[in-house]
């Protein structure tokens, strides 16, 4: 029986260094890196000549199994995660919906029971706080400190849905900032943009691309400004999900060069497709129907600009499915009515390593920090997951940057009969995934099992590394 697992001839890449070593995995953590690390007959060599040995993927932004839109998403936590193990992810952190008037730690549950026994790569689960009052105000301190959830969602838009006031996004700021958490935000003009909504329906305006006019940039610039305002006031830490333009990379770069803590997180689709494909005909459209909306064309330089300085620092996916025959159907009459979300968690690597790395937008180390590192760290997960270093998580994706593929819903694994980048040529692929040691990914076919992804009860927000406990000295004798 084997026990250990040798990768061995790879190019290892971390958010900081690039370098030729072996690394040896036994019980599921790395334990040696070294050159010319050998192996024993209890060990597997796994070649990785010609590829990048990177740190698992971690995606901060998915929606599995997840009711919207009036559906739920066509992925769920057994084909989501698989996907994403195709695509060079090993963990996701999932949004969990919350109830006004319920308990906290029942929607938890009822996130819990999605994933449990069905995830194949490991997971953690963010909050959504719809609300603010003394029951809520009492979970929360225990939604940190004994579930590991450190980070809290407030929805700026979705009006009569999930919206909340500017009051519960400052309040939940405030805790956030006393009990050690991060509060992400959606954030866009709910109000006007149901005011726009309306006004488009009466005269007539159905189409898909109609999603996109009535949610213009201007007001996710407003609503990221407002949000990064309030955490200023609240002195706490706030990272915008999903931006999509100039006007809200703006408002976050201006505010952290006055110091403040803000963070911002934008997704493949928003850097490589435009607006301009919303408006094809048969209802196409639809297909690329996410909030915030796809936007013109210039304002992919402004996003690929922030990710190379730094104004930008992670890539979620957002993954969102929904099938195009059955439920972005539901708004052929009012696109109003089409669920929101798009296909993504298998693309992410590729597309960011492929328009990015490839491109010469980003490097290779920034590539690892965008789309693994980063959110580690932000979100509580490091130094267990995230990068590759002696002790870690076993978390590892063999990249081999020489292959060329389409990407195509013929050929993908997320459980949706489209592909938003259908037909998009990329430079490189992930060959083999292991999370903690375990092939999920063997030589691009699946090998993992529904349920071995495990729930990972994630740190406070910048918790800091663990402190060297003394050792009590001992000497060895004779
Ligand atoms: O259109 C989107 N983004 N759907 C998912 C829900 C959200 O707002 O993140
Ligand atoms: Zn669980
Ligand atoms: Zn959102
Ligand atoms: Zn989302």
């Amino acid at each position: 029986m084997t026990i250990r697992k040798l990768i061995r001839n790879g190019v290892l890449v971390t958010a900081s260094d690039t370098f030729e070593a072996d690394i040896l995995i036994e019980h599921g953590k790395i334990t040696q890196i070294g050159i010319g690390l050998l192996p024993d007959e209890r060990t597997e060599v796994i070649d990785a000549s010609g590829c990048y040995v990177i740190p698992g993927g971690i995606d901060p932004h998915t929606h599995l199994d997840m009711p919207f839109g009036g559906t739920v998403t066509a992925d769920d936590f057994a084909t989501g995660t698989a996907a994403a193990a195709f695509g060079g992810t090993t963990t996701i952190i999932d949004f969990c919906l919350t109830q006004k008037g319920r308990p906290l730690l029942e929607s938890l549950q009822q996130w819990h029971d999605k994933a449990d026994g069905k995830a194949a790569i490991d997971y953690g689960f963010h909050l959504m706080i719809g609300e603010m009052n003394d029951q809520v105000l009492e979970e929360l301190p225990q939604m940190i400190e004994e579930e590991g959830v450190s980070s809290f969602k407030v929805f700026m838009a979705y009006k009569n849905q999930f919206q909340a006031d500017d009051a519960i996004l400052y309040q939940t700021l405030q805790k956030a900032k006393e009990y050690g958490a991060l509060v992400m935000v959606h954030a866009e003009n709910g109000d006007v943009i149901d005011l726009l909504v309306r006004e488009a329906l009466a005269a007539g305006r159905t189409e898909p691309i109609h999603h996109a006019l009535t949610r213009p940039s201007v007001l996710e610039g407003e609503a990221t400004g407002r949000a990064a305002r309030l955490a200023a006031l609240a002195d706490s830490q706030l990272y915008v999900v999903h931006v999509t333009c100039a006007e809200a990379v703006e408002q976050i770069a201006r505010m952290r060069e006055l110091g403040y803590r803000i963070w911002g997180e934008t997704c493949p689709q928003y850097l490589t497709l435009d607006q301009s494909i919303m408006d094809q005909p048969n209802f196409e459209g639809a297909k690329y129907v996410w909030s915030p909306p796809l936007r013109e064309a210039t304002h992919q330089d402004a996003l690929w600009n922030a990710l190379k300085n730094g104004q930008l620092q992670t890539i979620g996916s957002d993954h969102c499915s929904f099938n195009f025959k059955g439920q972005k159907d539901l708004g052929k009459d009012d696109f109003s009515k089409i669920p929101n979300g798009g296909p993504v968690i298998e693309d992410r690597l590729s597309i960011l390593y492929s328009e990015g790395v490839a491109k010469g937008r980003i490097s290779l180390n920034q590539w690892v920090d965008l789309c693994s590192t980063r959110a580690s760290k932000l979100f509580g997960l490091f130094p267990q997951k995230g990068t590759l270093a002696v002790g870690t998580d076993a978390d590892i994706v063999i990249f081999d940057p020489a292959i060329e593929r389409e990407l195509s819903a013929a050929t993908h694994h997320m459980n949706v009969d489209y592909s938003a980048f259908e037909g998009m040529q990329v430079q490189g692929c992930p060959i083999t995934v292991l999370c903690r040691g375990e092939y999920v990914v063997r030589d691009r076919q699946f090998a993992g099992k529904p349920g071995a992804g495990q729930y990972v009860k994630r740190a406070k927000y910048d918790a800091g590394a663990p402190v060297p406990a003394k050792k009590v000295a001992t000497t060895t004798r004779g």
